[in-house]
């Protein structure tokens, strides 16, 4: 017979254990504020991920889920994760991209680990569920239909006119999104997918200005939220080709007004705890504020970076602080700036490219260590110096930089 261990006694002042869940390489800032914090920090990454430069100095052990096992594999991470707990007593779990958000809220369900669970995880990761939800509760959405049974989704391509856009549910990066004109296109797209097709949805393609806003939520109010403007949609650059830039809307205008207020009802309907999110809008040509989807997350393609030069606010850092801390201490923001800002990346045909010809005093960021990628951050007070300087750089990254962007490389904002 065998017999139990005795409990260990709680020992107040020992180290909150926290788990970071990473099946892509970021998040950096994310575990050295654990560390910071004065946690005892795990990684559990993928083995083909172990050489990145991972900040190993703030990480007191890693783990990787062997070559062949995906981080999706939720039977694989509970077993990986469980044995872990047999010695480790690990009390939080993060995810550090978008793809592990669902997993590790299955694991925090299973382990009883506090933080966002499956059922919020799911309005943050599924499209379907985003939308459905949020038009549910009055928020406006492009018209559009699940490919489940098929006489609504006739019934739709009736009455909404074309073009339209077939989505993946979950997927992020808009290469996966088909553009489509003629109902019959619809159908071949549809039956090729065969079983796939219910991981999928059809909307109105709806021209306009599209918007992300990035944020802080605590105990499910709005703390800290700023909106942006891509400078072309991300379709159109994946799709087909350009630069990506973004940049600050103006402050205290209607449209900024606008968008926090529709950005608002959003976090509320969806039900988010207290976390940093990523939201994002289209803002139709008759003024109409779409929204288009949202994530648990901190914003990518270097968005984090450009909010902490207008802000001083690091969105990582405050992520790391509020997991760790789960309501349990009250979050109190750090002083923060509202400055103008600019954000440009694109692929570069250099290894390393150089942007030592890029002097301008505004200039608050530069990209580092990603080979083949150019990026800057630039920063004012106002707003129209820096469309002067996103419309010049985007002029000079052309000449110094452009390469032809391959769609497995494409931006995930
Ligand atoms: N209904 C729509 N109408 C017009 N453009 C859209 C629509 N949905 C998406 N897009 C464009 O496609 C991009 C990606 O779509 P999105 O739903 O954000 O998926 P992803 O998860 O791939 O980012 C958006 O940033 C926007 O440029
Ligand atoms: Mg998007």
């Amino acid at each position: 017979m065998s017999t139990i261990p005795p409990a260990p006694p709680q020992d107040p002042s020992a180290p909150t254990t926290i788990l970071c869940v990473a099946s892509f390489f970021k998040g950096n800032d994310f575990i050295d504020q654990c560390k910071k914090e004065g946690c005892k920090v795990l990684l559990l990454t993928l083995e083909s991920l172990l050489q990145k430069p991972w900040v190993r100095e703030s990480i007191d052990e890693v783990f990787a889920l062997p070559i062949g096992t995906a981080m999706t594999d939720r039977r694989a991470v509970i077993n990986a994760v469980a044995y872990l707990m047999r010695t480790h007593d690990i009390q939080r779990i993060a995810p550090l991209d978008d793809y592990d958000v669902e997993v590790v809220a299955h694991l925090r369900e299973h382990l009883r680990i506090p933080g966002m669970g499956e059922t919020t995880a799911r309005y943050f990761r599924d499209k379907l569920a985003m939308r459905t939800r949020a038009r549910d509760r009055g928020i406006p959405v492009p018209e559009f239909v699940p490919i489940l049974h098929h006489p609504r989704i006739n019934e739709y391509l009736a009455r909404v006119p074309a073009p339209w856009l077939l989505k993946p549910r979950s997927e992020a990066s808009a290469s996966g999104i088909k553009k489509l004109h003629q109902p019959q296109e619809v159908w071949d797209v549809i039956n090729a997918l065969g079983d796939d097709a219910s991981f999928y949805l059809l909307e109105h393609f709806t021209p306009g200005e599209v918007f992300h806003v990035d944020a802080i939520t605590i105990e499910r109010e709005v703390l800290f939220a700023e909106c942006h403007q891509y400078r072309r949609p991300l379709l159109q650059i994946v799709q087909g080709g350009g630069i990506f830039a973004t940049r600050t809307v103006p402050r205290g205008s209607a449209l900024e007004r606008q968008l926090l207020e529709t950005h608002k009802r959003v976090i509320k309907e969806l039900g988010i705890v207290r976390g940093v999110t990523h939201t994002e809008f289209i803002r139709a040509a008759d003024g109409t504020i779409y929204f288009l989807e949202t994530a648990a997350r901190v914003g990518g393609v270097h968005i984090a970076d450009l909010v902490e030069a207008t802000t001083g606010i690091n969105l990582w850092r405050e992520w790391a602080k509020i997991e760790i801390s789960q309501g349990e201490q009250p979050y109190k923001l750090p002083p923060r700036r509202a400055d103008y800002g600019g954000l440009i990346v694109t692929l570069a045909k250099q290894e390393s490219p150089d942007t030592s010809a890029y002097r301008e005093p505004e200039i608050a960021w530069r990209m580092s260590d990603n080979a083949h990628h150019v990026g800057l951050a630039v920063r004012s007070d106002r707003s129209e110096r820096i469309d002067e300087l996103l419309a010049d750089y985007e002029r000079r990254f052309t000449e110094d930089f452009a390469a032809v962007l391959p769609q497995a490389a494409s931006p995930t904002a």
